[in-house]
């Protein structure tokens, strides 16, 4: 693939934008420079670099970001900055959007993608991916909201009781839950409809993907083949 078409595709603007940062002597490609922007490289464990910061050739951009408190999961946020906000402006500019929704006041792992069959896959009702939630709650857990919320939970606007996939007592005020769905609120309104109220919220995990220990508030990193296996994704 020719130069200027990598640069295009990985978000550094348009061709003459990305011809002219070529042209700058500003883009390495597998450690050599080159102001070529016409030079065709094959686009296998290619690694480029752009002003000194280094980029995989990845046909799709697939990441984890450890969401922090007080940022919306839209693109077009209304009361606090986007979570998109603390990706680099490149990531943004290739539409990367987060899998599903977190609240503004929720924590931990959030995936983002513009691979739409990534996001399919994990969003789908019918596969019924299992996210795991950590939540701090108003009043001491006890057996008998863990009982309501395994058997299930009638919620406003929903035709049915909701049943959590797992719940377990973690803490005094720590609630341990797996849900399978992506409705609004769901965890907040689960603990509720069971009798308590969720003071805090933080995804663990999504699928058999665990948020990474050393990942930061507001970092990010890119996911792996291995983390999309845990996915139960194959590319
Ligand atoms: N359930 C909620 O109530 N809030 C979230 O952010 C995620 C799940």
């Amino acid at each position: 693939m020719q130069l200027e078409r990598i640069l295009q595709k990985h978000g550094f603007g348009t061709r003459k934008g990305c011809r002219s940062l070529i042209r700058h002597h500003r883009v390495t490609v597998n450690s050599l420079a080159c102001d070529d922007p016409f030079a065709d490289f094959p686009v296998t464990d290619l690694i480029f670099t752009v002003d000194d910061i280094s980029w995989p050739y990845c046909e799709h951009a697939a990441l984890m970001l450890h969401k922090p408190t007080g940022y919306e999961c839209s693109r077009k946020p209304q009361h606090h900055p986007s979570v998109l906000d603390l990706l680099p402006v490149p990531l943004r500019e290739r539409g990367v959007q987060p899998i599903g929704r977190l609240d503004e006041d929720t924590t931990g792992l959030l995936l983002i993608t513009d691979d739409g069959q990534l996001n399919h896959h994990l969003s789908s009702a019918r596969r019924k991916v299992p996210k795991v939630y950590l939540a701090t709650t108003k009043h001491a857990v006890d057996g008998e909201q863990i009982d309501k919320l395994l058997a299930g939970v009638l919620l406003n606007d929903e035709p049915a009781p909701i049943a959590a996939a797992a719940a377990e007592i973690a803490g005094e005020y720590l609630l341990r839950l797996t849900v399978t769905e992506g409705k609004y609120h769901q965890v907040k309104r689960m603990v509720a409809a069971a009798g308590n109220r969720v003071e805090a919220l933080h995804r663990e995990s999504v699928g058999e993907l665990t948020l990474p220990a050393d990942l930061q508030p507001g970092q990010w990193r890119w996911l792996s083949v291995a983390d999309l296996e845990k996915l139960g994704y194959t590319v």
